[in-house]
């Protein structure tokens, strides 16, 4: 029925200026967590909602693929590694090396050297040590890659930490002409003291390079390669001190378009009122999540729909539907009590509700045999009291977008959209829109503007809107 995308709620608040988004951004060789998919889910609608508003998005997947533990893996996968195993399960696998690695240097001290001497060979090139972590990398990013897939997230760059590996030395280089470098334990750091900041980490005593001086570089890299009007930082709230201390030193360094980044932090994924990154040891895989929230919707298609064509496509655009949703529903900053069913039930702000609303509205119009043949906005022309509060709900659409764009803030669109629901639901139990009457072709008209907004709006979250559920 409703076959585009709708430029309804479009504006130009961005001039087409480039907002990078460094999203996602996953440790190789680690299980994607929770808090990867608060990122990627997070970043993904806000790509979708500045470019609704004008801008350019680049979504960036800054890969943790660089680092001392690289040197710690192939050093663990030379001595305990097989490959078959490694390419069959990849994550899973490399995990295990990674964990029997720590647990045998608690015995043996001497693996740590042999762990940082790998990771000194990798950093001056030897290629044994490049091969194999090409392949770990390789390997990791195409299981991440399923995920991505799965819901539907694409990158305009995997430019992860290890490609800036040449592009630290500058840095380093422009830290030394400032004179922004002192020693400090054996380390070379930039003093933050007058901000009232810990003092920023750029080159241990080995030389060794770190996480923060990897942002300096990429920092810069971007602002030199897109020119961005904005860059974000879709990352948890954990890290927050280190985006001030970056920004800071940008800042020191006489960069004044640092002020153009914004850290957007998020609260973390709890279950049952913990962290849910581990459970005793064993991790909690977001594949199997995104499975069983598919399953479920499944089943409840079996019961609901039995005759359902494409049961399982809309299987997985609700099941992955509702993930999604339940991430974006509540602004950013609050912690998220992860439930299944919660997530999945029909009533209530959930994403199957929304969805559903949608399908029911679909629903009314082919049996209507309705056709968009007018504007949708001629509905407004005509206008009555009851249909007046699904119009003004609608008309409300472009200022929830605004306000989620200028406050980094997708829950402003996925409130929207549950309170479009609802006022729709109201207005359909209490009006008989198929009867017929001089009034029908606008209430269906204006049925069409509800269908063709909630699918705008669950787009603009990353969510599919099945047109039968
Ligand atoms: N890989 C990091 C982690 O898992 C997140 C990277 C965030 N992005 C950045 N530019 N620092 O903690």
């Amino acid at each position: 029925i409703i076959s585009q995308q709708s430029e309804y709620g479009s504006q130009n608040l961005g001039n087409g200026g480039k907002v990078t988004i460094d999203m996602s951004s996953p440790n190789i060789a680690k299980p994607f967590s929770m808090g990867h998919l608060r990122s990627t889910v997070i970043g993904n609608a806000l790509a979708l909602i500045v470019e609704k508003s004008g801008y350019q998005p680049i979504k960036i997947n800054h890969l943790g693929d660089w680092g001392t533990q690289f040197g710690k893996l192939i050093s663990a996968y030379k001595r305990w590694g097989d490959a078959e195993m490694v390419k069959k399960n990849p994550i899973k696998e490399l995990l295990t090396l990674y964990v029997k690695f720590h647990a045998e240097a608690e015995t043996d001290p001497a693996l740590e050297d042999e762990g940082r001497s790998w990771f000194k060979k990798l950093e001056d090139g030897n290629q044994e040590a490049l091969d194999l972590w090409q392949w770990f990398r390789d390997e990791s990013l195409k299981e991440f890659s399923r995920i991505y897939d799965l819901m539907g997230v694409s990158f305009d760059s995997y430019a992860g930490e290890a490609f800036y590996n040449d592009k630290m030395d500058r840095i380093v280089e422009l830290l030394e002409e400032k004179q922004l470098l002192v020693e400090s334990d054996n380390a070379q750091v930039v003093e933050l003291t007058e901000e009232e900041l810990p003092p920023c980490l750029i080159k241990k005593s080995d030389g060794a390079t770190l996480y923060a001086t990897r942002d300096l570089a990429a920092a810069l890299y971007r602002k030199e390669h897109y020119d961005f009007a904005q860059s974000l930082y879709v990352v948890g709230h954990e890290q927050s001190l280190h985006f001030k201390q970056l920004i800071t030193v940008l800042k020191k360094m006489g960069f004044d378009w640092a002020d153009r980044m914004v850290h957007i932090p998020f609260g973390m994924m709890l279950k049952d009122g913990k962290k849910m990154s581990t459970r005793k040891g064993k991790v909690v895989l977001l594949e199997e999540v995104l499975a069983e929230s598919i399953d479920m919707a499944r089943t409840n298609i079996e019961e609901k729909n039995p005759n359902l064509t494409n049961k399982e496509e809309v299987a997985k655009q609700v099941g992955v539907g509702a993930v999604i949703f339940h991430d974006l529903k509540n602004y950013r900053m609050n912690d998220i009590e992860f439930s299944l069913e919660e997530m999945l039930r029909f009533e209530g702000e959930t994403g199957p509700y929304v969805q559903y609303t949608f399908a029911r509205a679909c629903s009314i119009l082919r049996k209507a045999g309705w056709q968009p043949t007018t504007a949708p906005s001629q509905a407004y022309q005509t206008a009555w009291e009851k249909e007046w509060k699904v119009v003004s709900m609608l008309m409300e659409f472009p200022t929830s977008i605004k306000r989620a764009c200028e406050n980094y803030d997708p829950s402003q669109v996925a409130k929207y959209i549950v309170d479009l629901g609802q006022v729709f639901n109201k207005y359909y139990a209490e009006v008989k829109v198929l009867e017929e009457s001089p009034e029908r072709e606008t209430r269906l008209a204006l049925v069409y503007s509800v269908t063709v907004v909630l699918k705008e709006g669950l787009r603009l979250l990353g969510i599919s809107a099945p047109e039968e559920m």
